[in-house]
């Protein structure tokens, strides 16, 4: 393998959404890990030179890398599975076995001792205690660690409010400074990213130029409640009582409270999730037309530029957009580490 930059590995790549931002702050991906078919699949189109381990982590023994990058490594980003600590998943249990899965990191940093570790998750991480078993473990190990940071992707160029927890170890307490100045930029709106689109054609098999720019076939009802629904930023709160849905009467049942409604032009979007292009699921429904937003859409929301390939189909590529890092947020915080890193070189333990 022949090193040219600053190195990273990316745990739980998923797409490579992390990988994309990574390399665009200059870094060189060297290795990532993913255990979901298709997630790697779309890894592999977007990033061929990466060394993809397409398998469960705890499987990994951290010492198949260590000839190659033992004490060399810059950077180790770790976004684990946050389901287990998202106030959006309604089946949260504590025993979801994949709460412990962001400490497979800990086997990499012992063995690797890379030079800054970077964790990203949900906010809720932080009142888990595998968080603080995390922070102990980091510090047991030598690393400097800085306070867990609540960060939205809004204030990083991403056109939607996306907040998240971001935890930063260094070997060093200058390297740590240094790393954790994110600089934060211009906020863009749902305007500024899909204002410019086309209207899409309806159904799959009227694409035309953009494979991921089509509408679903909503049913003659769903298009009804669609129409009463005010533009740019209107909520169901205005249908007529006939067009209600019989579960969104009913509040305690209601776990979706801004379904049906529409995006605001001059805003940012919502928090996408895996159902972003369900008018059930969220505020996803386009700001004037009647119609949920496209997958191009959402990748434009989720600021994947658009020659980024997606495996799969329409359900498992919305899937791998709303569990993605937003490139744009991750290229801003990488440009930090990386300068971080320029200027500490020879940080060691
Ligand atoms: C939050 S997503 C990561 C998103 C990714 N970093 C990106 O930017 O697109 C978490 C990922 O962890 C992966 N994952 C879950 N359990 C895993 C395991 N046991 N081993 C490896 N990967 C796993 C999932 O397949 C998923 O892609």
């Amino acid at each position: 393998m022949k090193i040219t930059n600053k190195t990273a590995i990316d745990l739980y790549c998923g797409s490579g959404a992390v990988t994309a931002g990574l390399k665009s702050a200059g870094f060189q991906v060297v290795c990532a890990i993913d255990v979901d078919p298709i997630a790697c699949a779309t890894y592999r189109a977007n990033h061929p030179e990466v060394h993809l381990f397409e398998e469960d982590i705890k499987t990994i023994s951290p010492k198949r890398f260590a000839n190659d990058l033992k004490g060399s490594l810059d950077l180790l980003a770790v976004c684990a599975p946050c389901q287990p600590f998202s106030n959006r998943n309604r089946h949260k249990s504590t025993k979801d076995q994949r709460a412990k899965l962001v400490l497979e990191a800990l086997s990499f940093v012992e063995e690797l001792k890379p030079k800054l570790v970077f964790f990203e998750n949900v906010p809720g991480i932080g009142r888990q205690p595998v968080f603080n078993e995390l922070a102990e473990k980091m510090v047991a190990l030598g690393y400097h660690l800085s306070p867990p940071k609540k960060i939205d992707a809004a204030d990083l160029g991403v056109p939607q409010r996306r907040q998240r927890m971001i935890l930063i170890g260094a070997r060093n307490d200058d390297l740590l400074t240094q790393a954790s100045k994110i600089n934060f930029s211009k906020r863009r709106t749902v305007f500024d990213v899909i204002g410019n689109l086309p209207s899409p054609p309806v159904g799959i098999e009227n694409i035309e130029n953009d494979v991921l720019h089509y509408s679903r076939r909503h049913s003659v009802i769903t298009i009804e409640r669609l129409q009463h629904i005010p533009h740019d930023g209107g909520s169901r709160d205005n249908l007529p009582p006939q067009l209600q849905l019989r579960c969104h009467k009913d509040l305690n049942k209601n776990s979706y409270p801004d379904s049906y409604g529409r995006l605001k032009w001059r805003d940012v979007a919502p928090t996408l999730t895996t159902g972003c292009t369900d008018l059930t699921k969220g505020r996803y429904a386009h700001p004037v037309e009647d119609r949920a937003i496209t997958l191009r859409e959402a990748a434009r929301l989720q600021s994947f530029p658009d020659d980024y390939i997606f495996v799969g189909n329409a359900s498992q590529i919305a899937t791998q957009i709303g569990n993605s890092v937003p490139p744009t947020m991750m290229h801003g915080i990488a440009k930090t580490l990386y300068s971080a890193l320029s200027n500490n070189s020879s940080a060691s333990l």
